[in-house]
């Protein structure tokens, strides 16, 4: 088993791990996103990992941290080794998503395990079906408004368009009542921002608990039409936190794919393909574990660190270009950017077809200055903003 220097490990942690961190894993942090793009911090993560690869082979490295056993897949092909094998034995609740995560969605099913996880995940696979509810509906309706505001500011920038992605957001998950409550994911925000630092922030129980009664509120009314519809409210509020934290990254994406000047669920999955918004996914093994004829313990954090799957010039020739033909069926076991195996994101289709339906009906009243290859490794999504189109007539 490839075991890294001491002066590698520090450079995994250092051009790797830390700056993912740093960007606010939970939440993103605007100025060190600012900095990561001036600086493009993931293609320096990425030749990182490149060189490692080529220094100890295609193997999972490990790294030296005392008292920890971490290794860092190298190989697309362990990739989805590690997700197939998933929730047993590669849990998907691992010690820092628990730290994380707890803060907003003690009982998400991310950090559940056994028979909790069972039901919580047959849940979350029931009601998050996209035909389900009107979702293109819902979105449209927003997206109109969206416009007639861009119209008469003559701009779209990503303050504005977030405002009415959350209340589609809202409407989606919780229904029409909760379309202007952004009191609601303005707390959401303040305790995902607690997540970011995990352990190293204390847990605000009394404004989790306000977050908990506000959301249950709009739960119990059930509204048909919207997710709170489709099951008891108990069981919802467990798994309805996850929900509105993940729509925030399927805004992010539809920026992004507007600015590489992407269309329909193709632009949404490559936006996800150049740009991960879950960007390292972890694994715990709950048992030894074998690979590439060597044994790890029970107890490893395994690391798939995305954008260097994704972005593989060496493997993928189409790296760093918009290559929309190559979904839903990508040609490549590392190119993961909804998970896969069992624990695979059981939102996927239904962001497809959110995220698609906002960019379809932004990008034709819009002048996108379309980013071309090669593609930034980093894209600070906080300062994208486009112009109305002047042939737009404005109706
Ligand atoms: C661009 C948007 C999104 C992307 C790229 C994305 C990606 C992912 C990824 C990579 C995971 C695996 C995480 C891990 O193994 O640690 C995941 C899990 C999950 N996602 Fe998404 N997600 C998105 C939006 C959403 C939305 C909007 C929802 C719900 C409405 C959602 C629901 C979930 C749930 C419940 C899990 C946990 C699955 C489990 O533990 O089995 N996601 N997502």
């Amino acid at each position: 088993m490839a075991v890294a220097s001491r002066l590698d490990t520090g450079r995994a942690f250092a051009k790797v791990l830390l700056p993912t961190l740093a960007k606010g894993a939970i939440v993103r942090r605007p100025p060190v996103e600012a900095t990561a793009e001036k600086l493009q911090l993931d293609e320096v993560a990425v030749a990182a990992m490149r060189r490692f690869r080529d220094r100890y082979g295609p193997e999972p490295l490990r790294l030296r941290v005392t008292g920890r056993s971490i290794a860092l897949l190298l190989d697309a092909v362990d990739v989805s080794r590690l997700l197939a094998e998933s929730p047993s034995p590669f849990a998907l609740a691992t010690r820092e998503k628990k730290a994380a995560l707890e803060h907003f969605q003690p009982h998400g099913v991310l950090i559940s395990t056994g028979e909790a996880r069972e039901r919580r995940r047959a849940l979350n696979d029931r009601v998050l079906r996209p035909d389900n509810i009107d979702v293109p509906g819902i979105v449209a309706d927003e997206a109109d408004l969206l416009l007639r505001h861009v119209r008469s500011t003559g701009r779209l920038t990503w303050d504005g368009f977030a405002q009415s992605w959350w209340r589609a957001a809202r409407r989606i998950v919780l229904g029409s009542t909760a379309r202007d409550d952004d009191e609601l994911t303005d707390v959401l925000r303040a305790l995902r921002s607690d997540a970011n630092w995990a352990y190293l922030h204390r847990r605000r129980e009394a404004l989790r608990r306000r977050f908990d009664e506000r959301l249950l509120g709009h739960l119990e009314r059930g509204e048909p039409g919207s997710l709170a519809g489709l099951a008891p409210a108990d069981e919802l509020r467990e798994q309805a936190p996850h929900w509105l934290f993940a729509f925030d990254s399927a805004g992010i994406a539809t920026m992004r794919a507007l600015a590489i000047g992407g269309a329909g669920q193709a632009g949404i999955w490559e936006s996800v393909r150049l740009w991960p918004t879950t960007p390292v996914i972890l694994r715990e093994s709950t048992e030894h574990t074998r690979w590439h004829g060597t044994w790890l313990p029970a107890g490893t954090t395994f690391v798939v660190f995305a954008p260097f799957f994704h972005r593989d010039r060496d493997r993928l020739d189409y790296a760093d270009e918009y290559t929309p033909h190559i979904w839903p069926m990508p040609p490549d076991p590392g190119l993961v950017p909804f998970s896969g195996g069992p624990g695979v994101c059981p939102g996927r289709d239904l962001v497809l077809v959110a995220a698609s339906t906002m960019l379809d009906a932004l990008r034709d009243h819009l002048d996108v200055p379309t980013l071309r290859a090669p593609l930034p490794a980093t894209l600070n999504h906080f300062r994208l903003s486009f112009v109305t189109r002047k042939v737009d007539d404005g109706r």
